[in-house]
């Protein structure tokens, strides 16, 4: 009797216990079904709170909170201890979810719950605690790979950023991978190398280092380094790296300095172009008195063979004048001429019916592969007839009129451009003079056979079209030249 008393005391006083426990209380189904509570929040009644699911009634959420400690407790059976992630930077004091498991034989039968703060004012022991989750936490959600490891190379830790540069699972990282296997040759040995030099931002530091790493899936990805070793009673415990990958940025200079040189090029042209436009102004009314009384004399006089001989020598000589003049002025025009929907494959043809019958061509092997449902570009037919007259013209020349002459046409698979391919077997330029072959006056023909002026006439023809031309070429591998062209608005096709 008396014992039975007793234990209806303790059972009160242990309700008591619980009610007095200022926080949430609450022990939960393995469904997580309030089985039993201390809390009435606002005014919920006993009804409303009892068998309902703790992250609907608490949270809102249709499934469990991601911080929440009974799922915790579920994966092994031991209590565990969560901080609440929303009130994560409050120094004072963490709040918490702990959670317990009450065993029913071998059984969890339920849960319990509760919400408290961990008082971290005074306690040393808990501000570290409290210290390390937030450390942790940062680590984790750095924006660079962080990986540390000990002394063996076996990594300690590795974050959510580390997974995405090389591709290992946190599992994998932490149980299978040696932090020697994520460089690639000798690199490991030479970061360790010079983690430990004066040379890299002190010793036992290295700042901002570039190195490359490789993958799991076996890229090499370049990275910027800075990495530390820790040191524990002067010995060293572990390294730590940050690891940035610099794969974006490398790509973004590398544009910008294809960009910048493209405008350098495209503003020497210019100014070529302006100078040669007043040289060839200057020269054409000299140029046109020198024929002009050449042939007066020619006419007028009764001159010996020898002296006819020689003013025909002038009036030949002049004419080769006239015609770079006249290269020049057409390099240095301006104006658009008649911009319509034209077609490539026909400016292609139609030059190429020009050239065939010339002596240069007879045996040279030509070979056409033209895409026949090339949509229209927008363009000056003369202007391209021209364009590619230069081009080949330079093919044949090349090939010393034997060889194999390839020219192709087909649209860029993303469809708002056209490509044309012009590929000769002749000695291919060499790696000095392929950077200079689009300036007005480069040639390598011998005096007399070239002006120099073909290929930029034919750059400046690209660029009023709003295309691209390059060439690709390697000594005795012939060259080839890849013109782009926009596309005709849909609107304005068929001339
Ligand atoms: N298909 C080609 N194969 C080899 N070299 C070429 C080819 N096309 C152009 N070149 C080089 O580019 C230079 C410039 O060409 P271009 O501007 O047409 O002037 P030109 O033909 O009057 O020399 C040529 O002198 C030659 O050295
Ligand atoms: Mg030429």
């Amino acid at each position: 009797m008396g014992r039975a008393m007793n234990k209806n005391i303790e059972k009160e006083y242990l309700l008591k216990a619980i009610g007095a426990f200022k926080r949430r209380f609450i022990v939960i189904s393995p469904e997580f079904k309030i089985l039993a509570a201390n809390c009435r929040p606002d005014g919920i009644t006993e009804a409303e709170i009892i068998g309902k699911c703790c992250h609907e009634l608490f949270y809102d959420r249709s499934s469990p909170c991601q911080n929440c400690a009974v799922k915790e407790t579920i994966k092994d059976g031991k209590p565990a201890l969560m901080p609440k992630p929303e009130d994560t930077l409050d120094m004072d004091g963490m709040p918490c979810y702990y959670a317990y498991p009450i065993y029913s034989g071998d059984d969890i039968e339920a849960f319990v719950s509760m919400d408290f703060d961990i008082p971290t004012r005074g306690g040393l022991e808990e501000k570290l605690q409290r210290t390390n989750a937030f450390l942790r936490n940062l680590i984790f959600s750095a924006v660079d790979g962080v990986i540390a490891s000990d002394k063996r190379g076996k990594i300690l830790i590795f974050n959510e950023a580390a997974t995405k540069v090389f591709g290992y699972t946190i599992d994998e990282a932490l149980n299978t991978v040696n932090v020697r296997d994520i460089y690639p040759g000798k690199n490991a040995f030479e970061v360790m190398q010079n983690l430990r030099s004066e040379d890299y931002g002190g010793k036992g530091k290295l700042s901002s280092y570039q190195v490359d790493v490789v993958s799991k899936h076996g890229e090499i990805i370049p990275i910027s380094l800075n990495a530390a070793i820790v040191y524990e009673n002067g010995q060293e415990a572990a390294t730590i790296g940050f690891f940035h990958d610099l794969r974006d940025q490398l790509l973004m200079k590398a544009e910008l300095e294809k960009t910048q040189l493209q405008l350098l090029q495209s503003e020497k042209m210019a100014s070529l172009g302006k100078l040669a436009a007043g040289v060839a102004h200057q020269l054409n009314n000299p140029l046109g008195g020198i024929t002009l009384f050449t042939k007066l004399i020619l006419e007028e006089y009764d001159l010996g063979d020898g002296a006819k001989e020689d003013l025909n020598r002038i009036l030949k000589d002049a004419n080769r004048c006239r015609d770079t003049v006249r290269e020049l002025l057409e390099f240095t025009r301006q104006t658009r001429h008649l911009m319509r929907p034209s077609d490539v494959n026909r400016a292609l043809t139609r030059t190429l019916f020009l050239l065939e019958s010339q002596t240069l061509f007879q045996n040279i092997d030509i070979v056409k592969d033209l895409d026949a449902s090339l949509p229209p570009v927008y363009g000056d037919i003369q202007q391209l007839n021209h364009l590619f007259m230069n081009i080949i013209l330079n093919a044949a020349q090349a090939m010393v009129g034997k060889g194999k002459l390839t020219i192709k046409s087909r649209l860029l698979s993303d469809a708002d451009r056209v490509c044309i391919e012009i590929s000769d077997t002749g000695p291919g330029i060499p790696e000095d003079i392929l950077p200079h072959i689009f300036e007005p006056f480069f040639t390598t023909k011998e005096e007399g056979k070239g002006t120099g002026l073909g290929l930029s006439l034919a750059y400046r023809i690209v660029e009023n079209h709003g295309g691209h031309i390059r060439a690709e070429s390697k000594p005795d591998q012939g060259t080839k030249f890849l013109i782009e062209l926009p596309l005709a608005a849909k609107d304005l096709e068929g001339d």
